[in-house]
């Protein structure tokens, strides 16, 4: 019904009618009902470390911010967690961190192997933009997926909040090809409302989904983190008022509802920046606009207060069992169920 290009995508982007929105809502979740059925997997999320070398703008676990108190997970913590997922029955665990070289490339091999031959779950990694011999050495170790979002596709909003590592020579999205041809699952996405992030950019990157066919595609609404220099406002925005995406609940629907539009099959959460902003009815409201992935936080509690990429995070002071009953009794709710088995790219 939809014909989708740069310009009617900007459109819808730009509609604030909720009336003329509906259209857009149903047919997402037509498509997501047609393509990926009403099976909402879950990943477990452990947040192994909150160290990183790097100096995104707008996140809280940059390198910049002395007040964050740091931790890593020992191996053991990790693989209980990682048994804690099993148990709760879910298909895949996601390792993630900052960019962290305190996690040695063979560490996180080794933790690979251990869950992939104890407990057979799928497993994800989130560890940032690691040297190509690390990405491959985890792949051949059994590493199923990688997540690596590349934020936004205008070049030069991207530069001016990403301060390259001295040395670096390939960017993000080289990376992402990298990983591709690895044989890994890719996943990748935005955020909503970049302060510099202009309508017609937005549209570019929900294309930029469609072109790569990425795996996974997560997006979620940026929120401003008074520990960072984009959250305190200390970054120039060069865009006009009229042109500046918000940040806000219906833009993020907007957005993945879009996305599943242009990528069918892809797996996409309904994230928890998205719950951060509605706690109430976000999660719920991603999966009726086209997601169909959630990601139960496992990290002990302990530490979870410390992944403070952005303020007021949800789930922070819930236990992994707190957030599988009330994400298993949100899905059943809306009268989807909880997915079996990895939940792999389906092809
Ligand atoms: N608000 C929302 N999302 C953020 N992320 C990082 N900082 C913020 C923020 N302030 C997102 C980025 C990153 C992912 C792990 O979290 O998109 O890729
Ligand atoms: Fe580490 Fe952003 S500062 S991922």
């Amino acid at each position: 019904m939809i014909p989708l290009n740069l310009e009617t995508i900007e459109e819808w982007l730009r509609q604030t009618d909720e009336i003329r929105l509906e259209p857009l809502w149903a047919e997402a979740d037509a498509v997501r009902k047609a393509h990926v059925g009403d099976a909402v997997h879950l990943r477990g999320l452990i947040e192994i470390s909150n160290y990183c070398i790097r100096q995104c703008a707008y996140c809280g676990l940059s390198v910049t911010n002395t007040q964050l108190e740091r931790y890593r997970m020992t191996d053991d913590e990790i693989l209980d967690c990682a048994r804690q997922a099993r148990d709760f029955g879910y298909g895949t665990v996601v390792l993630q961190a900052g960019e962290d070289y305190g996690l040695e490339a063979e560490r996180i091999a080794g933790l690979v192997r251990a869950i992939k031959s104890q407990l057979s779950l799928a497993v994800t990694l989130s560890l940032g933009e690691r040297p190509y011999e690390d990405l491959a050495a985890w792949r051949k170790a059994g590493a199923d997926r990688y997540l690596l979002r590349f934020e936004t596709s205008d070049k030069e909003l991207y530069a001016s909040i990403h301060p390259p590592r001295p040395g670096q020579t390939v960017d993000r999205m080289a990376i992402l090809r990298h990983l591709r041809m690895l044989g890994y699952e890719v996943g990748s996405g935005v955020m909503i409302g970049i302060p510099g992030q202009s309508y017609r950019t937005l549209a570019h990157d929900i294309l930029h989904f469609e072109s790569f066919d990425f795996d996974m595609i997560g997006v979620g609404p940026y929120i401003p983190n008074p520990q960072t220099p984009l959250g305190r406002g200390e970054i120039a925005v060069p865009i006009a008022e009229e042109d500046q995406v918000p940040s806000d609940e219906l833009m993020t629907y907007k957005v993945i509802a879009l996305t599943r539009l242009v990528c069918p099959q892809a797996n996409i959460p309904s994230t928890t920046a998205l719950a951060t902003i509605n706690r109430e009815s976000g999660r719920e409201l991603g999966l009726m606009r086209g997601a169909n992935i959630v990601m139960p936080n496992m990290t002990p509690v302990a530490y979870r207060t410390r992944y403070e990429i952005y303020p007021g995070k949800a789930c922070i002071n819930e236990t992994a069992q707190a957030c599988q009953g009330c994400l298993k009794g949100r899905i059943s709710a809306i009268g989807r169920v909880v997915g079996d088995g990895p939940g792999g790219r389906i092809r």
